[in-house]
């Protein structure tokens, strides 16, 4: 089977970049050891602490963010991070040519129940002349995103990658610490009857969604015409992952629950890294009014809607928000 570096090699990645990816996946490996080992670590359950976006912060949250954080500025290779568990960005290498952005622990609520998890990542180039040290740097839309990827610790340990020249999965060979190329070029489906949401949040929505919704769940009683099945495992980057490997739509909208948090998932390390992906496997990624990855952000933790997945369904949902 063929092995992470050289399939990037082929398509002409720039060998700075792929050591740079080499180096995000360094510390995943640690990291899919650590969330392995469980209760046996001593690693679960939450600190007394709460990140800059009020959330308590998971044992695993700290530690995983800290190994990508150590071993990223170690490397040489960035001029600056971006993370989830971090107020602000992180200066680098002044030399270094990426910006890495990171949800270090996409899900962590699921680490305690023994669930799916992973690293969220997204890379771009830093602007010329840029210093490290200068937060918008990271203030580019997702659309210049030059490689961008998530490693999910389930039963096995997945990768999904894009370099921009299609989306793969990689498994990590666990005896050996290799990724192994297991699936090249992933195509989302353009059809499908699954979808995820947080149905707890349903009543929160603007009417745009709640009657997209109300439809499938109508199912072969309602204007589609046919059933459609929910599947949720609260953590963006399982649910994404099915997306990818078997179709569906994936959905966490504007809501008005909690009036200074309208939105959910982080553009920079959740919904951009996702939208690349998902276009690159041929599906679609909107926040109900425009593409994802044309956002031009201002904050490093700015929130945004979310609708991906499916390409008929994710248009047929935004014909709803027309
Ligand atoms: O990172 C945010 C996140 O954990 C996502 O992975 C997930 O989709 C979402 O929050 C679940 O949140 P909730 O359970 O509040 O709907
Ligand atoms: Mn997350």
């Amino acid at each position: 089977m063929r092995r992470l570096p050289p399939v990037l090699l082929e398509d002409g990645c720039p060998r700075e970049l792929i050591s740079l990816i080499r180096t995000v996946l360094a510390a995943c490996k640690e990291i899919s050891f650590r969330v392995g080992q469980g209760a046996l670590s001593g690693v679960l359950g939450s600190t007394l602490d709460e990140n800059i976006q009020g959330e308590t912060q998971k044992k695993l949250d700290v530690l995983t963010n800290q190994l990508l954080k150590d071993i990223l500025l170690e490397s040489g290779y960035v001029k600056a991070i971006a993370s989830e568990e971090e107020d602000f960005t992180v200066a680098g290498n002044p030399d270094a040519n990426y910006i890495v952005a990171f949800d270090p622990l996409d899900g962590s609520s699921n680490t305690d129940i023994n669930s799916l998890v992973g690293t969220i990542f997204s890379i771009m180039a830093a602007p010329e002349g840029a210093v490290p040290a200068d937060p918008s740097i990271f203030m580019q839309p997702g659309k210049n995103q030059v490689a961008a990827g998530y490693v999910l610790y389930g039963p096995s340990t997945v990768l999904a990658l894009t370099t921009g020249k299609g989306t793969r999965f990689f498994t990590l060979d666990k005896t050996h610490g290799t990724f192994l190329l297991t699936q090249d070029f992933a195509t989302v489906p353009e059809e499908t009857s699954e979808f995820a949401i947080n149905a707890s949040n349903q009543r929160h929505w603007q009417p745009a969604m709640q009657n997209y919704i109300n439809d499938l769940i109508a199912g072969d009683t309602g204007p589609r015409g046919r059933n459609f099945n929910m599947r949720w495992i609260a953590a963006m980057v399982g649910d994404v992952h099915r997306v990818l490997c078997r179709g569906g739509i994936f959905t966490y909208p504007t809501d008005t629950k909690d009036p200074n948090k309208p939105n959910k998932l982080r553009l920079l390390y959740e919904a951009n890294p996702m939208a690349m992906l998902i276009e690159q496997a041929g599906g679609i990624a909107s926040t109900g009014t425009e593409r994802i990855m044309d956002i031009q952000p201002d904050a490093i933790h700015q929130r945004v809607a979310v609708i991906l997945g499916s390409k008929n369904e994710v248009e047929t949902c935004l014909s709803y928000h027309k």
